[in-house]
């Protein structure tokens, strides 16, 4: 069974990226495969609304997505992190998630896979409870089954990353709980 751990922020080597290696680490640790998709190096330019997808399953625009639909399809659970940018997810993971209507579209691929969201803020209470929700929105309608951390939504942080313990706990006891769920359906 696969992950796939997606982070929605712009910055190589920054918060999101730092935390969703610590929950790829665990994640390998517990016998699972990977999927990484950064959003950092790839380019997911936003829906259109073309309507092209609601007709085949085809999408006009050309770029990182292709890969990235192969890689959601392919995977049983998600980890997703996003920055809080004005109290809510990054534009760049907004696209992602636009993109993946084709999915819905197109045979609920998405339905049934297990999902759980971390955020991170510059600030304790900078909107990163909003931020996991507007995720789970996400995997809500996409009929997705979602965990958060056993105690409450998610991974929750503020940066830096590495300095928050508490913030750490949480993305750990995330991990762990998607973890524990897969290997109930297996
Ligand atoms: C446009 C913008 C808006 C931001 N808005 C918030 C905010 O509302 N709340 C908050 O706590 N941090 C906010 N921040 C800080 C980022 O959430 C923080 O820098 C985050 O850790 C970046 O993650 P990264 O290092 O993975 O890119 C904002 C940063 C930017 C650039």
């Amino acid at each position: 069974m696969k992950i796939a751990c997606i982070s929605g922020s712009p910055n190589a080597g920054g918060n999101n990226e730092k935390m969703t290696d610590m929950v790829l680490e665990i994640v390998k640790e517990r016998g699972y495969g990977t999927d990484r998709i950064f959003l950092s190096n790839l380019r997911v330019e936003p829906c259109t609304d073309c309507g092209t997808c609601k007709k085949s399953r085809d999408c006009p625009i050309d770029d990182d997505m292709k890969d990235i639909y192969k890689k959601l399809e392919t995977s049983d659970a998600f980890i997703v992190s996003s920055p809080v940018f004005f109290g809510s997810l990054s534009a760049q993971l907004k696209a992602l998630f636009d993109r993946t209507i084709l999915l819905r579209r197109n045979g609920f691929l998405l339905k049934g896979k297990i999902g759980a969201a971390m955020a991170i803020g510059g600030s304790r209470n900078g909107g990163q409870e909003f931020t996991i929700q507007a995720i789970h929105s996400w995997m809500h309608i996409h009929g997705m089954v979602i965990v958060g951390d056993a105690s409450h939504f998610g991974g929750i942080a503020v940066k830096p990353f590495e300095s928050d313990k508490e913030g750490s706990k949480t993305v750990k006891d995330t991990a762990n709980i998607l973890c524990d769920t897969l290997s109930r359906l297996k």
